[in-house]
């Protein structure tokens, strides 16, 4: 799959090749409407990346985990029609492991040749025209991010003993981080900055979460999705921690209840039965304890919070009181 066009792949020797390849265009009305089938919300950013791709351009998705950030990049790519190469970042991933390398044994047998060569994932996007997805950038070793500052600045790719990797016309870079990763995403040079166009991701509205979670669990009572949603975004705001749960927590909460309800033959519901309450709270624990970290000093444990924030999530009783609400307003 690369869009179409033909890959200029020139593995040809070093030094050759004096123009340096250039991006070619990239279908934008395709890739937004992919990602409105696929992706809830999100409009704004999914033209912005798709026109900034089919612009030639590399972005930097910025943004804390479960964003949606992959999710709508894969939507985009099959827009395009283009594959995704997805890296995760990490202390590991050496130039090698990025580019790819010669087969030891083959190269004892055979000498270097380009049949012994192993595409790592960027070559194998370079060539094949697909987005380069490398997640948690700023996890990555400085020489690996030092090729990557390379291919950004010339679409092309000096492999030793191999020769030049020229970009296909589709190829984009996409880097993807959280800037309040403990790590620091002050390791990510200005020069890669001074490449790309930034996207940044926030969390998504309640409405928003609740369509990403109803989507998986259409069968399951909407006022206890709702609930699980409002529980999962009352841990950003809770002053006992220092970091929430992403609609990911609110995914896991609403299926482990899911299945829970059944092992235990209890309806789920936006007010629980005392039966199915008990539920509701080993879900939230399972689903968010391990989501969430206490603000340091803090003197409670995860397992207190979660459980306070699940019984404070429960919808209002209407019928209760009618003093501070007004349930019969017009
Ligand atoms: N806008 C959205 N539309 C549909 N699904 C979404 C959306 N946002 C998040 N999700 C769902 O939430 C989960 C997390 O999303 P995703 O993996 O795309 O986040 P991410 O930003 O890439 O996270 P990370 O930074 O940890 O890699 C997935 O199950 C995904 O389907
Ligand atoms: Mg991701």
């Amino acid at each position: 799959m690369t869009n179409g066009s033909a890959a200029p792949v020139s593995l040809v020797d070093t030094g050759a090749a004096p123009r340096l390849p250039s991006a070619g265009p990239l279908p934008v009305r395709s890739m937004i409407d992919a990602s409105h089938a696929r992706v809830v919300g999100r409009e704004r950013e999914s033209e912005v990346i798709a026109a900034a791709l089919a612009a030639g351009r590399s972005i930097l998705l910025e943004g804390p985990p479960g964003t949606g950030k992959t999710t709508l990049l894969r939507a985009l790519a099959e827009g395009a029609g283009v594959g995704l190469e997805l890296v995760e970042g990490n202390a590991e991933l050496s130039p090698a492991r990025l580019v790819g390398h010669h087969d030891p044994s083959r190269v004892l047998t055979e000498d270097y040749r380009p049949e012994n060569f192993v595409p790592g994932p960027l070559v194998r996007a370079l060539t094949s025209g697909a987005l380069l997805y490398v997640e948690e950038l700023n996890r990555v070793p400085e020489e690996t991010l030092n090729v990557l500052l390379g291919v950004l600045s010339e679409r092309r790719l000096h492999v030793p003993r191999l020769g030049v990797v020229d970009a296909a016309p589709s190829f984009r870079l996409v880097a993807a981080m959280n800037p309040s990763d403990a790590v620091g995403t002050g390791r990510i040079t200005p020069a890669l900055y001074d490449r790309s166009c930034r996207v940044g991701f926030a969390h998504q509205s309640a409405d928003e979460e609740t369509a990403i979670v109803r989507r998986d669990h259409d069968v399951v009572d909407a006022a206890f999705v709702e609930r699980a949603v409002r529980a999962t975004r009352s841990t950003r705001e809770h002053p006992d921690l220092r970091l929430g749960s992403s609609v990911r927590g609110a995914l896991d909460l609403v299926a482990v209840a899911e299945s829970l309800a059944e092992v235990r033959a209890v309806a789920l519901a936006g007010r629980l039965a005392p039966a199915a309450e008990t539920t509701g709270t080993d879900a939230a624990l399972a689903a968010l304890s391990g989501r969430v970290q206490l603000l340091e000093g803090s003197t409670r444990t995860v397992e207190d919070v979660v459980a306070e924030l699940w019984a404070a999530s429960a919808p209002v009783d209407p019928s209760a009181s009618s003093e501070d609400g007004d349930p019969g307003k017009a």
